[in-house]
């Protein structure tokens, strides 16, 4: 039987992220796995492909490395452009997006790059007609040193857009850092969790979704399904691995004062088919005194309040997650993604960091809280 090609592949990452994500690749049984900033390279052929993107849980997106050659001048980059497998990937009438960046080399124009990288792949497969629609395959041209890294992009939308939640608060967190989030604080499926700041519902849902073992991307589409080889029931039989695999679950909490947030949680966790693991309450976090005993994490992104006059709230909530610490919550632990440790400290709680990470642009760190 004819193999399918191996391919040099690279799983995107959010700062932080890398060593989870090269651990989830690991788990998928993927080979050659390497941690490096901003990602994780791995090799695989297209079902490890298609299975990173359905199950990875902390990637961005998933890129495949169509070629990596030197190149000083646009002619040489152009006749080796056209020499790449660009039909592994790309229909002739696939519409087409090349993003160009040039970093310390004698090529320096970004959009030229990009232009000619577009004529090359017109010119291997035919005919690829010019696009800027969301829904077109994306390629990126990279030259870092005189080294030019071409790599086709097998996922499409960002990969934190699972696709069930299509209602948010004001500072909803992506997917993939609340997943992120519950490996780095140590929560395992068989304790109770609580995020008592839980706006859209996002650490709760992932939270859900780890321990029935259900892939984040079951639910939605992937620029690789455009591919040549993309074979639909191959794919349908890749959807039903690991499906008996789940965990035993401990209760799942989810509070916020706004009811809306709640209406809005409650909806999204039926779409991502995990409505009935997720207790959601309206309920400011101070008042909370029904939750099991402990063992079980506290772990939220509570307002982080940006601007001067907010803090006072900030510090107000924090005095309420206290109160709770040193009552019915006083065996759990808690971990909270916070802009810096002095607001705990100011409502008498003592932080230590545990990951440093980016939240929105915005540098954040977990921390591990406990009473001041
Ligand atoms: C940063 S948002 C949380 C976003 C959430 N992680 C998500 O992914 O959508 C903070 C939430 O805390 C809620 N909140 C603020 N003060 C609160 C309090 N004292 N008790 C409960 N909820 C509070 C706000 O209504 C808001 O929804």
């Amino acid at each position: 039987m004819k193999k399918n090609p191996v391919e040099n592949c690279f799983a995107v990452t959010a700062p932080g992220l890398e060593a989870l994500c090269a651990a989830e690749l690991e788990a998928l049984g993927v080979e050659s796995v390497e941690a490096v900033s901003g990602g994780v390279n791995f090799v695989g052929d297209r079902l490890a492909i298609w299975r990173a993107n359905l199950w990875l849980r902390t990637a961005s997106r998933v890129l495949v490395r169509v070629g990596e050659f030197k190149c000083r001048d646009f002619p040489t980059l152009y006749h080796k452009a056209c020499r790449l497998p660009w039909g592994r990937f790309l229909k002739p009438d696939a519409p087409l997006s090349v993003q160009g960046s040039c970093r310390r080399s004698r090529l320096i124009h970004s959009d030229r790059l990009a232009e000619t990288v577009q004529q090359a792949v017109n010119h291997a497969l035919g005919n690829v007609s010019e696009s800027r629609e969301r829904q077109s395959q994306t390629v990126y041209a990279r030259v870092d040193r005189d080294v030019c890294t071409l790599s086709v992009d097998s996922s499409g939308e960002l990969l934190h857009r699972r696709g069930y939640r299509q209602e948010q608060g004001k500072a909803p967190l992506r997917e993939t850092l609340a997943a992120a989030l519950l490996q780095l604080a140590g929560w395992r499926p068989d304790q109770p969790l609580w995020d008592p700041f839980c706006g859209s519902g996002t650490l709760l849902i992932e939270a859900a979704l780890w321990a029935r073992n259900l892939a984040p991307g079951r639910h939605r589409s992937f620029a690789f399904m455009d591919w040549p080889k993309f074979h639909p029931n191959k794919w349908q039989g890749l959807l039903k691995e690991f499906a008996s695999e789940t965990l035993p679950v401990a209760g799942l909490y989810g509070s916020d004062l706004d009811s809306k947030m709640i209406t809005l949680a409650s909806r999204n966790a039926e779409r991502a088919g995990v409505g009935d693991l997720c207790l959601f309450d309206v309920l400011p976090c101070g008042l909370r005194d029904d939750l099991p005993d402990g063992p079980g994490l506290i772990l939220s992104n509570p307002p982080y309040g940006e601007r001067l006059d907010d803090e006072a709230g900030v510090v107000a909530s924090f005095k309420e997650l206290r109160e709770v610490l040193e009552g019915p919550c006083r065996d759990w632990r808690a971990a909270l993604l916070v802009p810096d440790l002095k607001r705990l400290r100011k409502a008498g709680l003592k932080g230590k960091p545990l990951a440093q990470l980016s939240n929105g642009g915005l540098n954040v760190v977990l921390a591990d809280v406990t009473l001041g």
